[in-house]
């Protein structure tokens, strides 16, 4: 068995022999949507919530997806059955299809399903022990009327600028402000900080992807009865914080211990967000 594959529309590749069309529109304009997800003993994580997302990614771009929910989950656990590890991470792209160059999104017909599928080996333990580095990008989240950041689309080009920025700080990561100044999240994952024991997440309404780890987490403060409000914070709010850290499904829950240059709380991982992570593992465990 092998430890990576790709699918792409019926069929199984090896990494180096998939191939897409250059004429394909999610090369050419970024007109495709995706998902990623994790699996934990080879089960998808959240796989329904993930389709949820599809669907409405793919109704915000006017894309009639062109397979039903029973046949995505069938293609996805056989991409799984075919990759030698218990933890996967699984990538689902579909692109509006490849026809004539132009704009126009009827000039093609056909979408592309492609699946990556690979092991994924654990995460730095420097990550979750010491915490990570954020810096404030300069360049904005998109504006919802320009491309509303609840669609996980294609064209990212955005965050990546924000990463670009990042990097060359030597951080891990970049916070994205909105265009009113306010924190909505990192480039690949939610944001939350915390404040005399009270957990608070900016509102998906500021402008940002709504995580799937994000409603499961929001789903345990309920649930175990922490103080816990969707609210917009500036920089300085979450400068002043006890404790941050970010959310993804294929990352988790990351401590975030320096913004800037500014140390946060005590300059470690907060206990909150550690119990938080725990009763995270223990809720995907058994989604
Ligand atoms: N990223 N915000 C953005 C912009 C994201 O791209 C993601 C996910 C998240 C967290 O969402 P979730 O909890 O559903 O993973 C927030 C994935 C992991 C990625 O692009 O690889």
């Amino acid at each position: 068995m092998k430890k990576e594959i790709v699918y792409i529309n019926g069929k199984f590749f090896n990494p180096e022999e998939a191939t897409i069309s250059v004429f394909d529109r999610g090369f050419l304009y970024g007109d495709s949507i995706y998902e990623v997800t994790l699996t934990y003993d080879k089960k998808p994580s959240f796989l329904d919530e993930h389709l949820d997302r599809l669907e409405h990614s793919a109704n915000s771009l006017m894309m009639s997806l062109q397979y039903t929910r029973e046949e995505l989950k069938n293609i996805i656990n056989d991409c799984i059955k075919a990759v030698d590890s218990p933890r996967q991470y699984i990538r689902l792209i579909i692109t509006r299809g490849q026809g004539a160059i132009g704009l126009d999104p009827n000039l093609a017909d056909q979408q592309n399903l492609i699946i990556l599928c690979k092991d994924l080996p654990e995460y730095p333990v420097s990550w979750y022990d010491d915490g990570v580095h954020l810096v404030v990008a300069d360049v904005r989240r998109n504006p919802k009327k320009a491309i509303d950041p609840t669609i996980k689309s294609g064209n990212y080009l955005n965050n990546v600028m924000a990463m670009a920025q990042a990097q060359q700080k030597g951080a891990y990561d970049a916070i994205m402000l909105n265009f009113h100044g306010q924190v909505t999240e990192a480039t690949t994952s939610n944001i939350w900080m915390i404040k005399n024991k009270v957990v608070k997440t900016p509102p998906i309404a500021s402008g940002l992807l709504g995580g799937i780890t994000r409603k499961a987490l929001l789903e345990i403060l309920a649930e175990q009865n922490y103080s816990f409000e969707e609210v917009n914070f500036t920089v300085a709010e979450l400068k002043s914080a006890d404790e941050i850290f970010l959310s993804s499904s294929t990352k988790e829950l990351v401590p975030v211990t320096k913004v800037d240059d500014t140390a946060i709380g005590s300059g470690k991982p907060g206990e909150i967000t550690k119990q938080l992570h725990q009763y995270y593992l223990e809720k995907v465990r058994n989604s």
